[in-house]
């Protein structure tokens, strides 16, 4: 087998409750879509949802007992059950303090059997920075346009600046269709100014999502949520892609 080279992405947000998870795992299984050996992981201690959203319910270990040296590398990688090339190392539900050296011991080791590799950060600017900045290749923040999230999503932005970390881009999520259709430009605008970085994907607000990350219900392949994170994968593998807006 060809050794790969993993790019590694970090998916962030100032406030909690943004769509982070729901965002890794659809993204994740639009990028396996194309023929991409994918790997998520959930960084979120205390906060797992991976499982649900995957409909994995034969998780035995987690990152904790990963990390805690309670299993091996191949045990704690669960295949999702229905997405061919798609793997995930949940959260653990309970763990002493990560260390940041583990996971950039562990991500490093990893990066030579997947071309992706997303890490679903916890919110805020604690471990979420420290590792992004660690670990990872490229940061997507996601905010909501709501001004809170916008202004935490600066922070997150300055924080990365602050230790030179500038490699990141902005996922606006839940937009209203009705905001989308009356004053698009101006209202994204001010979103992406506020929060300091560049546009790479719209998600509008959908009660298909919701369904999908509460109940394990995999997204329509041929639906918006994922024509949208296709779409931001091709990007970020830098081809051209017209922003789906509407
Ligand atoms: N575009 C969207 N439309 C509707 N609901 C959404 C959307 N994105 C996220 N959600 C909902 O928001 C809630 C929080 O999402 P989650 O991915 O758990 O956030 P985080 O990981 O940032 O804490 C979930 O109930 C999810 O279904
Ligand atoms: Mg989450």
């Amino acid at each position: 087998m060809a050794a790969r080279r993993a790019k590694v992405i970090a998916i962030t947000s100032g406030k909690g409750g943004v769509g982070k998870s729901t965002l890794t795992v659809s993204l994740g299984i639009a990028a396996a879509s194309t023929g991409k050996r994918v790997l998520l992981i959930e960084m979120d201690v205390g906060l797992r949802g991976m499982d649900i959203m995957l409909g994995l319910n034969n998780v035995v270990y987690d990152l904790g007992d990963l990390l805690e040296g309670r299993c091996n590398i191949s045990s704690a990688i669960v295949p999702s059950p229905n997405v061919p090339e798609l793997y995930a190392i949940v959260a653990p539900v309970l763990m002493g303090q990560v260390l940041l050296q583990d996971i950039q011991l562990l991500v490093e080791g990893l990066r030579a059997y997947f071309d992706l590799i997303f890490l679903d950060m916890p919110a805020g600017l604690g471990l979420g920075i420290r590792a992004t900045c660690a670990v990872s290749d490229l940061a997507l923040i996601i905010s909501t346009p709501d001004p809170v999230c916008i202004r935490d999503g600066n922070q997150v932005v300055r924080e990365l600046a602050a230790r030179g970390f500038t490699s990141h881009r902005l996922i606006i999520n839940r937009v209203n269709r009705k905001f989308i259709r009356r004053r698009v430009v101006q209202n994204l605008d001010e979103v992406i100014d506020g929060v300091g970085s560049q546009l790479i994907g719209v998600i509008p607000e959908d009660p298909e999502v919701t369904l999908f990350s509460s109940s394990g219900r995999l997204p329509d392949e041929k639906g918006e949520l994922q024509r949208i994170c296709r779409a931001i994968c091709s990007r970020l593998d830098g081809e051209y892609q017209p922003l789906i807006i509407r």
